[in-house]
């Protein structure tokens, strides 16, 4: 199944709370929540206190990706604050076997993510471990960033990938995804996606019901 994950990034923080039961109400799957550290990605967002006062806008399953260095030092303060699945970045993590098992004893789902030019051979032995692969289809960091052209071919490799090793691993794209291109990357065997400033920028209801009708087409 298709499922969309907003990207809390470009929300109205003045107006989280609403703008979450908003997403929620219009038949978003799931909430992506942004976390920065300012030292992996420039800049700084939120972190647990953000993710525990939202918690009960929605019981939609919370998509923590996390942009910081040694995200193993944290795993138990995310799913605290009420993580469904967390994601880590092969490039931030010293150990991604022990980061990878961390969160699964937590009894959550787990994630891997890479950035646009760190190969595929980076996550090949961790596939089997993890539920979800989140391919970045721009440089973390920032919303409203363009898509990267090359990764959309990285998606159709990790999604062949997968297939060899009879897997079920769920594909995420993440990063200048809009109406315009999200056929393209479903094409390529995406099937969460991740979309902020496409979501936030205008009607919410709207944006978000005129992605499911793309991803629920055929
Ligand atoms: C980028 C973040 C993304 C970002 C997506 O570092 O991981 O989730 O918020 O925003 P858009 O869809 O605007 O590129
Ligand atoms: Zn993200």
């Amino acid at each position: 199944m298709n499922c969309l994950s907003p990207s809390i990034l470009s929300a109205d923080f003045s107006r989280l709370g609403e703008q979450i039961r908003e997403l929620d109400e219009a038949g978003a799957q799931y909430v992506h929540i942004d976390v920065m550290d300012g030292m992996f990605v420039p800049s700084i967002s939120f972190g647990m206190p953000v993710i525990r006062s939202i918690r009960d806008c929605s019981d939609r399953i919370f998509d923590v990706h996390l942009m910081i260095e040694e995200p193993v030092r944290y795993i138990a303060d995310f799913v605290e604050a009420g993580a469904d699945l967390i994601t880590v970045h092969a490039e931030s993590c010293r150990h991604l076997d022990r980061t990878i098992d961390a969160i699964k004893e937590k009894g959550i789902l787990a994630g891997v993510a890479v950035n646009p030019a760190t190969p595929l051979e980076a996550i090949t032995y961790i596939l089997p471990k993890v539920d979800m692969v989140l391919i970045m289809t721009v440089n973390p960091g920032f919303g409203g960033q363009q898509l990267i052209p090359y990764t959309v071919q990285k998606i159709r490799d990790v999604k062949k990938l997968i297939d060899k090793k009879g897997l079920k691993t769920d594909i995420e794209v993440d990063g200048g995804i809009d109406l315009e291109n999200v056929t393209e990357v479903l094409d390529a065997g995406a099937n969460i996606i991740v979309a902020g400033s496409a979501v936030f920028g205008g009607d919410i209801t709207e944006n978000v019901s005129c992605f499911l009708n793309i991803m629920n087409e055929g």
